[in-house]
């Protein structure tokens, strides 16, 4: 007997036929509400990378943007350190969830697309949160979100990326969703003003944590 494959798997095939690389993010997250589902990276908590971050660097009121916000934890994280918090994702399931989950919160949750964001975003945030969520998009689309993300950073501020390590995998087999990046496609966020702060691996080399200015 062969195990079923899971609804990621079969979600993303069907939506990257069609040409959409988000459509099958609601279409995951509507199914695990009804739970025919699992959503890979849903941990109920924080990312701990993140956390450690926080803990030394509180917002005092400054504006923070988390990209991919799923169920809202590392916006959550970012206003409890006293960041004023705006979180979006292409996922109106993924939105409407978060907000259920935090009813007196004090993040905006917005659902918006990373590949064509709000123009008022441009240059508008002290600190830009981007985890795994590029990474989740094919590659065709990297250089677009990329340049988003750089874009919403203000000068003197902070962008935080942290994506799979690519030299960790075994590039010859794997088969995405997620699509790992390179050292080199880490280093493009450094566009357009942004310049790389420090770059490291981080999980015994598995994942890269990067961070940026402008
Ligand atoms: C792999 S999950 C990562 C979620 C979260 N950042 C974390 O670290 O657990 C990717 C998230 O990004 C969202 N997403 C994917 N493509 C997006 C896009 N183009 N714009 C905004 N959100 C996107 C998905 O709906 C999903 O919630």
């Amino acid at each position: 007997m062969t195990t079923p494959e899971p609804a990621d798997r079969t979600l993303s095939r069907a939506s990257l036929a069609d040409g959409d690389p988000t459509r099958w993010f609601d279409q995951l997250y509507t199914a695990a509400e009804q739970g025919d589902a699992v959503v890979p990276w849903t941990r109920g908590e924080p990312n701990a990378d993140l956390v450690a971050w926080a803990g030394a660097h509180p917002g005092d009121g400054r504006r923070a943007l988390v990209v991919g916000s799923a169920h809202g934890d590392d916006p959550e994280l970012l206003a409890g350190a006293g960041w004023a918090v705006t979180a979006f994702d292409v996922a109106p399931t993924a939105v409407t969830a978060a907000r259920a989950r935090f009813p007196e919160s004090t993040v905006d949750y917005v659902v918006a697309d990373l590949l064509k964001p709000p123009g008022e975003w441009r240059h508008a945030f002290d600190l830009v949160v981007e985890i795994i969520n590029i990474q989740a998009m094919p590659r065709d689309f990297r250089t677009t979100a990329i340049a988003s993300v750089a874009g919403f950073l203000a000068p003197g501020g902070t962008l935080l990326v942290s994506e799979v390590a690519e030299e960790s995998t075994d590039v010859a087999t794997w088969q995405g969703p997620p699509w790992p990046f390179s050292r080199a496609e880490i280093e493009l966020v450094a566009q357009d003003g942004v310049t790389v702060t420090s770059l490291e691996t981080i999980r015994d080399g598995s994942r890269y944590w990067a961070t940026f200015t402008r």
